[in-house]
């Protein structure tokens, strides 16, 4: 029987979302998300029972998913009032957003497809908690702690309270711009880097943007990828995933990179390495995963096939030069498909997919539940530890505890009822024994 659903009572708390009447949709799909999640549900649990966060207001810019939902569950449970705002306006799934401002309580400002002014405008209510600030942000992609610090143009003070206590960064792209804040001497407050824990590198970046990148591309276009050339743009931990994936299903998968150790390591996994201006006359479908800006250009576009796809698996939507590629079509694009773009450069039908954004939250669901439960426990025990360690953690961005880490990923196994060895006493004895 499915759960009852617990929209109600409760005061409503302050929100803007698209639909209320799409609650109990919402918390069939948050239940459904859940039952993938059992590591953070302990930790639910327990912040139940110790309430490490009462009384205190977390404003989180993620995106608004049935995954982000359970962790914001998790979050109320230790007793914190919660803001939440989108970190992309195209991932927000409008029944969750529904179901966290009603059964929830959750302050939620997010409605997928808005422009840009409410997007901004969105996180600004949330970066205020209703006046006095938050006392911990969490961040996929830097804005909130930005909008915080940042010094605004017209030299006014940033608006972060005393009360902040610290921040959760999710993503590689937002943890770079957080340490440039933190060299200008910007970020006065301790941020803990999610996706610098072990776990997150491996089961998140490999295994979750391998697979829902791609399901993002077939989602948008059903396209067989079997017999295509498939070109990553990037041999990160991300890139890593998406040529394996691609590789899975049939495709030939050519890589491109500026660092030549992982340019080697992808030739002696078996993938073609090529330089971006030379896979642009050989690719069909090209998949971005670089963290860095302009990465196709006007340069590559005019040489690329008829019916190329162009996707970006990159948090920002930098990485596929927009402006080139309006430049170098003919005319203005034209929506083949939802989330499908067509420019004709030079006579050749270029699709861009989701307007080059992060394609597998804005064509799909992002990544899988049980891969965003390890991401969502490092958040939840990330801001426990700001909270219940003052002064461990210095201004500045740090890497999640090793200790956490480990200990999480035992959790996971457990999860999946799997066990592992222990070293004997005379084995860590021998291991130490070599300095
Ligand atoms: N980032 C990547 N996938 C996600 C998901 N499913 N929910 C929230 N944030 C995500």
């Amino acid at each position: 029987m499915p759960p009852a659903a617990r929209t109600s009572s409760r005061r409503r708390p302050p929100h803007d979302v698209a639909d209320l009447s799409l609650a109990t949709a919402g918390e069939a799909r948050i239940d459904w998300a859940d039952a993938q999640m059992p590591v953070l549900a302990q930790v639910r649990s327990r912040f139940g029972a110790e309430r490490p966060l009462d009384g205190l207001r977390v404003a989180a810019c993620l995106h608004v998913t049935a995954e982000t939902g359970n962790l914001v569950r998790t979050l109320r449970a230790g007793g914190a009032d919660v803001w939440l705002a989108a970190a992309n306006p195209l991932s927000t799934q409008d029944e969750v957003a529904a179901a966290l401002v009603l059964a929830d309580g959750v302050a939620v400002h997010a409605r997928r497809r808005i422009d840009r002014a409410t997007y901004a405008r969105h996180q600004e209510t949330v970066a205020a908690c209703g006046g006095p600030g938050p006392h911990l942000t969490m961040d996929d992609g830097g804005d909130l702690l930005a909008l915080l610090h940042e010094p605004a143009a017209d030299g006014a003070p940033t608006r972060a309270s005393a009360d902040l206590i610290g921040g959760t960064e999710e993503t590689t792209a937002g943890a770079i711009r957080l340490r440039a804040m933190a060299r200008r001497g910007e970020l006065p407050v301790p941020v803990l880097a999610v996706h610098e824990a072990d776990t997150h590198r491996v089961v998140e970046n490999r295994h979750g943007t391998g697979q829902s990148a791609l399901d993002g591309i077939l989602r948008a276009t059903n396209v067989l990828l079997a017999g295509r050339t498939l070109v990553v743009m990037g041999y990160g931990s991300c890139g890593r995933g998406v040529a394996a994936r691609a590789r899975g299903m049939g495709a030939a998968v050519t890589v491109c990179e500026v660092d030549p150790i992982k340019a080697l390591e992808a030739k002696l996994e078996g993938f073609d390495v090529a330089p971006s201006l030379v896979a642009a006359e050989r690719g069909d479908i090209f998949v971005t995963v670089t963290g860095n800006r302009d990465v196709l250009t006007r340069e590559h576009f005019e040489r690329m096939r008829d019916g190329t796809i162009l996707a970006n698996a990159g948090h920002f939507d930098v990485e596929i030069s927009l402006g080139d590629l309006a430049a170098a079509a003919d005319g203005p694009p034209v929506e083949v498909r939802p989330l499908v773009e067509r420019y004709v450069v030079g006579g050749r039908r270029l699709h861009l997919l989701a307007g080059g954004r992060v394609v597998n939250l804005a064509a799909a669901e992002g990544y899988p539940a049980s891969v965003m439960d390890l991401s969502f426990t490092n958040q939840a025990l990330a801001v426990e530890a700001l909270v219940r360690q003052p002064g461990r953690f210095a201004p500045g961005v740090h890497r999640v505890p090793q200790e956490m880490d480990a200990e999480m990923a035992l959790l996971k196994l457990e999860s999946l009822g799997l066990g592992i060895d222990v070293l004997s006493d005379a084995q860590s004895a021998y291991g130490r024994s070599w300095g």
